[in-house]
């Protein structure tokens, strides 16, 4: 470090991985046409043509602004109409019955930060899965924090409940709170969904320290691609009436449910079983987001209040979103298949963005699929792919070639 201070950073200034891997798409993509590479390390949904996906009555909405919407600061929680708005926007027409109050963040990566910062103290270890959103990590380390794992899946492909409650039980015994992040449905990176099952499990585990203070972060940001819109809300109903120390929060965000991906419009909700802990929450949101962001983006929060007041327009961006989300399915759908044909072991994909192929030797895989023209992102000991940016077709083709690479370095 020359004069910024080290402050327990260990890999700042390294090259960044995902932006190595997707100058070399282009590149290649420069040397011998887009149709002959298959470039899988972008993030977002894109079209069969290779470009953003942008809903349109979104954008309508958008356009319809009013100066002093992008222009006047917001409420330091976010405006009144915005906060009404995310609860109907997660919970749709089944608010649970809880003291929900709400947040805004820029972006679900606010909330979370908000999140980890309020319920947990410096030096604290805060618990996810193995396969995970790397910014947790992130995150984490920046306010001091430090993230555990616990096995996604055991040997059947389920959910590991008994190792998660193992590197809970770990965790506290050295500390007497911590928060739990579960990314469901359609995780970021191996498109699982928690089961109804899955979630029963967990809450027994979480149950067994009834001495101990849990925030149990549910972040959503798939939900709105992840399929039938009351069936995949269904496990919200069982973080209700939960004991006193346990707190449900939800991360939201509308960066992929309403394509708002660069306006940076999340929000922290909270479940609380009483009042006090709501009334608590409201307090230390406004400081954990008057000494980072301070105010929020009063357009974008104004963009899904206006979205939400509207029956119509709601209706809109859901039919609108519903069309993409079927082309999502069924790129999943193709990879899915394609791989049972081609005999590739995949993590167990339901929806989503991605799908991961765990490998010991991915980094070595992943050379060996540029050699055909497959770029893909390497995340330890896995391959992710990335369904929303790639056809249909290039979906069907990607398992052979995957495993042709992971043969090839036997
Ligand atoms: C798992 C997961 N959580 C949260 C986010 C937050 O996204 P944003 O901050 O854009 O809302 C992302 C974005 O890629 C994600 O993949």
């Amino acid at each position: 470090m020359i004069f910024a201070q080290q402050n327990g950073r260990t890999s700042i200034g390294a090259p960044d991985k995902l932006f190595g891997v997707s100058s070399k798409a282009k590149e290649r993509i420069a040397q011998i046409g887009k149709e002959n590479v298959i470039n899988s390390t972008i993030g977002v949904l894109l079209n069969d043509e290779g470009k953003l996906i942008v809903l349109d009555s979104v954008m309508r909405c958008i356009r319809g602004l009013a100066p002093e919407d992008y222009a006047a600061y917001a409420p330091i929680l976010g405006i009144p109409e915005y906060l009404e708005a995310v609860k109907k926007a997660v919970f749709l027409d089944e608010m649970p019955e809880a003291y929900l109050e709400v947040c805004y963040a820029p972006g679900g990566t606010g909330a979370i930060r908000n999140a980890i910062s309020a319920y947990t103290k410096p030096r604290d270890k805060i618990l996810t899965s193995d396969w995970h959103w790397s910014p947790y990590d992130i995150i984490s380390a920046e306010i001091g924090r430090k993230v555990e794992t616990y096995n996604l899946f055991n040997r059947e492909n389920k959910f590991d409940y008994v190792d998660f409650e193992n590197q809970l039980g770990k965790i506290l015994d050295e500390q007497d709170e911590t928060l739990i992040i579960i990314n469901t449905p359609a995780h970021n990176p191996t498109g699982y969904t928690f089961t109804s099952e899955d979630w029963d499990n967990l809450l027994k585990s979480v149950k067994k320290f009834p001495e101990k203070k849990i925030a149990l972060l549910v972040d959503i940001a798939y939900l709105d691609f992840s399929g039938d819109a009351k069936e995949y809300r269904q496990f919200f109903k069982k973080l209700i009436h939960l004991p006193e120390n346990l707190l449900p929060l939800v991360a939201f965000s509308a960066s992929k449910g309403y394509t708002m991906y660069g306006m940076r419009c999340g929000a922290l909700i909270c479940m609380a079983s009483d009042e006090k802990t709501a009334k608590e929450f409201k307090d230390v949101m406004s400081a954990e987001c008057r000494a980072s962001w301070s105010n929020g983006n009063r357009a974008a929060m104004t963009v899904i209040a206006d979205i939400l007041e509207d029956d119509s327009l709601f209706a809109d961006v859901v039919a609108e979103r519903n069309a993409y989300m079927k082309i999502l399915k069924k790129r999943g759908k193709a990879f899915m298949q394609a791989s049972s044909k081609a005999g590739l072991k995949v993590c167990p994909y339901d929806s989503g963005f991605f799908v991961t192929v765990p490998c010991q030797n991915a980094e070595a895989v992943s050379c060996e699929l540029q050699k055909m023209n497959v770029f893909t992102i390497t995340l330890g000991p896995g391959i992710r792919v990335s369904v929303a940016s790639n056809t249909e077709e290039e979906c069907r083709a990607m398992p052979a070639k995957i495993k042709a690479a992971m043969d090839a370095c036997k």
